[in-house]
Formats: C-alpha cells, structure tokens, sequence
C-alpha cells in the first residue's frame, strides 16, 4: 500500500495503558498479517533500535523519582528519534509495514499528563524532532484495575511508571480516550476487556480495513 504521510509502506502503533494487552495484540496482529503475505517489522517504545533499547533501560528502571519530568521527556525523545531514524523511516521506504507497540502518544500521555501539564512542550519536541505519527493507532481500552493487575503480575524490572498506581492508570485511560477524539481519523479503540481472541479478530478486522 502506497501512502501520502510515509510515502511508502504503512505505520501501524498500538495504545494503551499498562497490561491492557498492546504487546500481545501487536504479536498476534503480525503473527496474522504474515500469514497472509505481508513483510512486517515488529517493534517497540522505548526501543525498538540498539541505541533506544540502551535508553530504555536508563527511563525505565530504578527510582520514580530518578528523572526530572522534563529530562524524561528529552530521553523518550532522543529514544524515538534513534528508532525512527534506523528502523522505522528504512523498513517504510523498503515498502514494509511497521508495527509498534507505543509510539508518541504515549509521550503525550505519560509525559505530557502524568507530572503535571508538559503536553504543550511535548507537542512542540514532538514537531521538531520526531515530525511523524502513525497511519492507524489501535487504542486497547481497559479498566485500569484489571490492566494494573495484569502488569504487575508480570514482575519484572521494568516497574516506575506502575509503581505511580491505580490513579494515574485512570487518568491515563481517560487522556488515551480523549487523544482516541483528538485524532480520531487514525485512532481505532478496542474493547480491551474480552478474551484474547476476540480482541485479536476485531484488531486485525480493522486493520485490513485500512489496508484495503
Ligand atoms: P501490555 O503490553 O499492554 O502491557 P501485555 O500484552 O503484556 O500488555 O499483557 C499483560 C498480561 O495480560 C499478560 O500476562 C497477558 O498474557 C495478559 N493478557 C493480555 N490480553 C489479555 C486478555 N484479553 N485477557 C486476559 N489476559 C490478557
Ligand atoms: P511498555 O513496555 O509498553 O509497558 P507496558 O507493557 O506495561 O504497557 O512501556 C513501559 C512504560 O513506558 C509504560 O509504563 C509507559 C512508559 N512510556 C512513557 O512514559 N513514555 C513513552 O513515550 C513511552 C513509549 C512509554
């Protein structure tokens, strides 16, 4: 599929809340898209390069408290633009289809709401430095409860932002649904809370949609 924004390929995010079930979607998306022909690179934010991955490690472990808003801000960034520069921006000239399990609406959710208002400078690093969103965004909407449970089941090093807890899970469930309005041509919202199958056939159901 040829497109105007990327010029070739097609850019594909998912959304979510923590345990909402993005990185399994994601997989089982692919999973699917291959099976029917499809060239598809998987990847993920913070990450999603070598360089980003390394930067991953620095935003995503150790004290809550261990950045500055603002710092973490520039970090995310300079993560994307790494990503964006050495594996997304080549797979979509090579004609691929990306998908990402995050991408810069979790910026304007986590940075941009969690510690105060920084959406406006978000925005402003957004344009500046990255200047690219996705084609389609599948936003998995869940009950932060149940998303909360879900990833702290998972135990791993991985844990600042869940240890922020259940009200900003809330708040960022709410700011995910209000973005989901915002940019609504590329956003597709999905009832996160059903088996993992169903949620899988209504992603790719949608998907196809946009691809056809
Ligand atoms: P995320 O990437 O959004 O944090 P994951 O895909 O890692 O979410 O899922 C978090 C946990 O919840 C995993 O243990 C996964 O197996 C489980 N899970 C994902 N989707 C569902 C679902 N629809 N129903 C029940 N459990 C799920
Ligand atoms: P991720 O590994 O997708 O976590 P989960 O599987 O629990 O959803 O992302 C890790 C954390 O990074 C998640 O709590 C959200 C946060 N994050 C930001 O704060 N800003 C960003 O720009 C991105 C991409 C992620």
């Amino acid at each position: 599929m040829t497109n105007h924004r990327t010029g070739h390929g097609c850019f594909i995010s998912f959304e979510g809340i923590d345990g909402s079930g993005k990185s399994t979607q994601a997989r089982l998306l692919v999973d699917a898209l291959r099976a029917i022909g499809h060239d598809v690179v998987l990847t993920r934010e913070p990450g999603g390069s070598p360089g980003a991955e390394e930067i991953r490690e620095l935003v995503l472990q150790g004290d809550p408290d261990r950045w500055s808003a603002e710092t973490e801000l520039l970090l995310f960034t300079a993560a994307r633009r790494d990503h964006l520069e050495r594996t997304i921006r080549p797979a979509l000239a090579a004609g691929k289809l990306v998908v990402c399990d995050r991408f810069a609406d979790s910026t304007r959710m986590y940075q941009g709401l969690s510690r105060g208002d920084l959406r406006g400078k978000v925005d402003q690093l957004h344009s500046l430095m990255i200047g690219q969103d996705p084609d389609l965004t599948i936003l998995i909407d869940m009950d932060p409860d149940t998303g909360l449970t879900r990833a702290l089941g998972r135990q791993g090093k991985e844990e600042r932002f869940e240890e922020f807890g259940p009200d900003l899970q809330r708040k960022m469930r709410a700011g995910f649904l209000a973005l989901a309005q915002e940019f609504s041509p590329r956003f597709r919202v999905i009832d996160g809370n059903r088996p993992i199958e169903t949620v899988a056939a209504d992603v790719l159901a949608k998907t196809l949609a946009v691809l056809a």
